[in-house]
C-alpha cells in the first residue's frame, strides 16, 4: 500500500471541497495580487461573509491598485464603514499609494518586502506570498493553528505554542500550489475540523491526525490559562 503525501491529501481535497469564495481564482487561473491583498487585508478582523459584499464593491468602484491610490480617503473610509477597525482602512489607501509610488502598481512576492508595507504583518505577507505568488510560504491563522496543533497533538499550549506550529506548517507546506494548500488547510479548519465536535469522518488526513487517534480532538489546541 502506497501512503499519499499529506500535502497531496489536503489538496485533493480542497479540489472537491474547497468554498467558492470572490476572491479565489478558479482552477487554473492566475490570481490578481491586488485582489489577494485586498481580501487578505479585509478578512484579517472579518468573517468571510461579511467581506464578501465589501470586496466586490471595493474592486468595482476601484479595479486597480492605481485607482484606489489616487480615491481620497474620505471615500475609501466610507466604503470601508461597517468593516470596523478603521486603522485598516488608512493603511490600505497608503499601501496603496507605496505599490504604485516604490513598486510601480505591482505588489512585491516576498515575504520581507511585503511586509515593509503599511498594514501588512506576518500573517498577510505569507498569505499573498503563497496565495498571489505561488512562494511555499508558511501560512498560520486560526483555523491553520487548530488543523495543525491536533494532527500532531501538540501540548504546549498557546500562544506559546506558535512557533512550534509555525514550524510544523513550514515542513508540510508542499513547493507545488503552496497558496492553494493554505487556503484549503483555512477551509478544512472551518468547515471540518472545527473548534467543537470536529467533523473527523469528513477529514482527509484524519487516519494520521495524533489528537483524533487519541480520540479527543476537541482538546487542542490548549490554550494558557488567562
Ligand atoms: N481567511 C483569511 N484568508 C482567507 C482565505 N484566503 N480564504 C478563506 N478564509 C480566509
Amino acid at each position: 500500500m502506497t501512503h499519499p503525501a499529506h500535502a497531496d491529501l489536503i489538496l485533493d481535497w480542497y479540489d472537491h471541497n474547497r468554498r467558492r469564495l470572490p476572491w479565489r481564482a478558479e482552477a487554473g487561473q492566475v490570481p490578481d495580487p491586488y485582489h489577494v491583498w485586498l481580501s487578505e487585508v479585509m478578512l484579517q478582523q472579518t468573517t468571510v461573509q461579511t467581506v464578501a459584499d465589501y470586496y466586490r464593491r471595493f474592486l468595482t468602484r476601484w479595479p486597480r491598485v492605481q485607482d484606489l491610490a489616487q480615491a481620497p480617503l474620505d471615500d475609501v473610509l466610507t466604503e470601508w464603514a461597517g468593516l470596523g477597525y478603521y486603522a485598516r482602512a488608512r493603511n490600505l489607501h497608503k499601501c496603496a499609494a507605496m505599490v504604485v509610488a516604490r513598486h510601480r502598481g505591482s505588489f512585491p512576492a516576498d515575504e520581507a518586502a511585503l511586509r515593509l508595507l503599511p498594514g501588512i504583518g506576518d500573517y498577510t505577507a505569507a498569505a499573498i506570498s503563497a496565495i498571489a505568488f505561488d512562494i511555499p510560504a508558511a501560512v498560520m491563522d486560526g483555523n491553520i493553528e487548530r488543523v495543525v496543533s491536533r494532527l500532531f497533538a501538540v501540548e504546549e499550549p498557546l500562544p506559546a505554542a506558535k512557533p512550534r506550529l509555525k514550524a510544523l506548517v513550514a515542513d508540510l507546506t508542499p513547493q507545488q500550489r503552496p497558496g492553494d494548500y493554505a487556503q484549503a488547510m483555512m477551509d478544512l479548519g472551518a468547515m471540518v475540523c472545527t473548534p467543537r465536535r470536529p467533523a473527523c469522518g469528513l477529514c482527509p488526513v484524519s487516519a494520521r491526525c495524533v489528537a483524533r487517534i487519541s480520540d479527543d480532538p476537541e482538546r487542542f489546541p490548549l490554550k494558557s490559562p488567562k
